[in-house]
């Protein structure tokens, strides 16, 4: 099986190109990537000058890169993306040239190279919130920001080229994912390196947004059973069932850290702020898959992990100068810390 990987120096692409690697000695893997500032080839580095991987640094939205990185692949795992909500707010244009055009792109690309699976990683956050119970594969799409409407629009485009061309493609929907590797703006990577420097934690509004928390692991092995056993042409949401609220994640990590929780800091809400999203995954557990990790463990793992790679985390930090000062004007200055 020679598989493609788009984004697999990001966080949960390279999590998955372990995993793969791991789980599927036979397996030969091409990573397609840009290497965005969310993009880090030094997440793989341990498979450098393996002969079952290749990198090819190239864009998505790049035909004659996606021409190159599909030579010899039979199937394609897509998760390149910009993918940070916060990101999107400020400037939404990358993410619909990079989420929907690079989509559309690759799914040209399948086609000319007859590929015999395409899955399309896509997210929770296509269908909105919603207060209570649980969303299914059928229901409408309604997201709520830039990132969740290029993420719907390449959600859509992948089903229409199944239904008018044939193209095999899945479809996943997955949860918040937590674990190594993943790029520190996102909550739980934020919030640790910003308490490891004894800065403050800036928890959106009343922090009683509700999130699914899964393990990463737990969505590449999902992504796994959906690349083998899946019908081309269907759906499957993905998530742990582990619903939490910002505020009582960041109090666990304050424990975790032994810091103190007077490093809360309420400030303004995200704009258009989702307040829950939850999944219903019985069409994914028919498949044979269900999450194996309990969230306490895997948070105290990303706990150690963040303490033990600092320099992985400061290094990329140091470069989001940009990113930093939309990000204080947006929430009035009221952070410390770079
Ligand atoms: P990430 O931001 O950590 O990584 C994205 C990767 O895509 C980076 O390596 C980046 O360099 C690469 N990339 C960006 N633009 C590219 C382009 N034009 N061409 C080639 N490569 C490009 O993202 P992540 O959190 O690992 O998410 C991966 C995928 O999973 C995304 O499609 C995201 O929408 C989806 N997803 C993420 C989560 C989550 O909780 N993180 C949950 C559900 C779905
Ligand atoms: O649900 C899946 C999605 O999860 C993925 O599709 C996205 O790519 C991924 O970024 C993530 O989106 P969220 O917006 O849920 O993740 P984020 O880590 O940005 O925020 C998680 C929650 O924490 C959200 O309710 C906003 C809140 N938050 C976030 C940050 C960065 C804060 O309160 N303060 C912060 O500084």
């Amino acid at each position: 099986m020679h598989i493609l990987v788009t984004g697999g120096a990001g966080f949960i692409g390279s999590n998955l190109v372990h995993f793969l690697l791991e789980h599927r000695p036979d397996c030969h893997l091409t990573v397609l990537d840009s290497l965005t500032y969310a993009g880090c080839r030094q997440n793989l580095a341990r498979w450098e000058g393996d002969p079952r991987f290749r990198f090819v640094e190239g864009s998505i939205t790049d035909p004659q890169a996606v021409d190159l990185a599909m030579q010899g692949a039979r199937t394609c795992l897509h998760l390149a993306a910009e993918t940070h909500v916060d990101r999107s707010i400020h400037d939404g244009a990358q993410f619909i040239a990079t989420n929907v055009g690079g989509t559309q792109v690759l799914l040209d690309g399948a086609r000319r190279h007859e590929l015999e699976r395409f899955v399309l990683v896509s997210t929770d956050e296509v269908y909105g919130s919603i207060p209570e119970g649980s969303f299914l594969e059928t229901d409408p799409l309604c997201p709520s920001s830039p990132y969740s409407a290029s993420k719907a629009g390449a959600d859509l485009l992948a089903l229409a080229h199944h239904h008018t061309y044939g193209t095999p493609v899945l479809i996943t929907r997955c949860t918040n994912n937590f674990g190594p590797y993943q790029y520190p703006e996102k909550l739980i990577p934020f919030f640790l390196s910003q308490a490891m420097q004894g800065h403050e934690l800036p928890v959106y509004g009343d922090g009683l947004q509700v999130r699914d928390w899964i393990d990463v692991e737990d969505h590449c092995e999902a992504l796994l059973q959906v690349l083998e056993k899946g019908s081309p042409g269907e759906v499957y949401n993905v998530g742990a069932g582990h619903e939490v609220t910002n505020l009582e994640i960041t109090q666990t990590l304050l424990d975790l850290l032994g810091k103190p929780q007077s490093l809360i800091r309420h400030v303004q809400d995200r704009p258009g702020h989702d307040r829950r999203y939850s999944v219903d995954t019985t069409r994914l557990r028919a498949l044979g898959w269900k999450p194996r990790h309990e969230f306490r463990e895997t948070l105290e793992r990303t706990v150690d992990w963040y303490r033990r790679n600092q320099a992985w985390w400061e290094d990329l930090r140091r470069k989001r100068e940009e990113y930093q000062k939309f990000y204080e004007q947006q929430y009035a200055g009221r952070l410390g810390g770079g």
